[in-house]
C-alpha cells in the first residue's frame, strides 16, 4: 500500500478529493481505522478528556502523548500520523517547541506534529519545519485556550476575530504548514480560508466547504453518551453496544452459563 504523505494530501486538495481524519490513541483502534482506509490519524490531546477523564486538554503531559502516539504508530501502515503538542510543551519559546517535537519524532515514529495558534507561535512553527518536521496548524476553537475563551461556543463570529483567523491561517501557510485544522467556526469563514489557501484545510464543526473533516473517534463511535454538539454525526452507539455486551457477560457468569464445556481445558 502507498503511504499517505504530505504530498499525497496536497494532491488530494488539488484534485478536490476530501481528506478523512480521525483521532486515535491506541494500537488496537489504530489498526482498525488504518485498515479501513483513514487518511490521517491524529493523536490528539483530546486523549486528556476521552482516555484520562480530565475536564480539559490542559493536564495531559508530553510523556503521556508520546505513550499514546507510539502505540498508534505501531499499527499505522498506510495513514499519516500527526501528534498534538500538548499544553506547556511549546509555549515557552521556539527551542522548547522544537525539543518537544524532537522527542515526539524520535520516541514515537510519528510523521508530523500539530500545534494550536497563529501569530503567537509562528517562530516555533518555522523552527520545527526548518528541522524537517511537517507541521499542522490549528485555529478557531483551540481547546488549550478554553480558559481564555470561557466557553465552547462557536469562534470567530465577529469581524475582528474572523480577520485575525484569516491572517493567522496565511501566516501558517507562509511558515510552511502542510495543513490547518479549523475548529468550530462559521462554515462560510472556513470556506473562505479553504479557497484562499493552497494547503489542505481540515474542519471540525467548520462546515462542508473545507478540504477534509476530522472527528474525535469516541464521538463518531458513540462512546460518549452525552456529548451531542450539532457538528457531530454519530455512526454507532458503541456505549449501548458495550453496555449490553457487558450485561450479557455478567448474566452468563452469574448464571454459570459461561464458561461451558467447550470453553474449558
Ligand atoms: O485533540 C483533538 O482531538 C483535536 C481535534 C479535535 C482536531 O485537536
Ligand atoms: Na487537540
Amino acid at each position: 500500500i502507498k503511504r499517505v504523505t504530505t504530498h499525497v494530501l496536497q494532491k488530494m486538495k488539488v484534485d478536490g478529493e476530501r481528506i478523512s481524519m480521525l483521532t486515535c490513541y491506541d494500537y488496537s483502534m489504530a489498526r482498525i481505522l488504518d485498515d479501513a482506509g483513514i487518511d490521517i490519524l491524529l493523536v490528539g490531546d483530546s486523549a486528556s478528556n476521552v482516555m484520562a477523564g480530565h475536564e480539559t486538554t490542559l493536564p495531559i503531559t508530553l510523556d503521556q502523548m508520546i505513550y499514546h502516539a507510539a502505540s498508534v504508530v505501531r499499527a499505522a501502515k498506510r495513514c499519516f500520523v500527526v501528534v498534538d503538542l500538548p499544553f506547556g510543551s511549546y509555549q515557552g519559546n521556539s527551542k522548547e517547541a522544537l525539543n518537544s517535537t524532537i522527542r515526539i519524532m524520535k520516541e514515537t515514529g510519528a510523521h508530523g506534529v500539530k500545534i494550536e495558534g497563529g501569530e503567537e507561535i509562528i517562530e516555533s512553527v518555522k523552527r520545527i519545519i526548518s528541522a524537517g518536521v511537517p507541521v499542522m496548524g490549528h485555529l478557531g476553537l483551540t481547546p488549550q485556550s478554553i480558559y481564555k475563551f470561557g466557553t465552547y461556543a462557536v469562534r470567530a463570529t465577529e469581524e475582528a476575530e474572523a480577520a485575525k483567523l484569516i491572517n493567522d491561517a496565511k501566516l501558517l501557510q507562509e511558515a510552511g504548514c502542510f495543513a490547518i485544522v479549523l475548529e468550530k467556526i462559521p462554515a462560510l469563514l472556513a470556506k473562505r480560508v479553504a479557497e484562499e489557501l493552497a494547503i489542505p484545510i481540515i474542519g471540525i464543526g467548520a462546515g462542508k466547504y473545507v478540504d477534509g473533516q476530522v472527528l474525535v473517534m469516541h464521538d463518531l463511535l458513540g462512546i460518549n453518551k452525552d456529548f451531542k454538539p450539532r457538528f457531530l454525526r454519530r455512526y454507532l452507539d458503541l456505549y449501548g453496544e458495550i453496555y449490553n455486551a457487558t450485561q450479557s457477560y455478567i448474566k452468563d457468569v452469574k448464571t454459570r452459563d459461561f464458561p461451558n464445556d467447550s470453553e474449558q481445558y
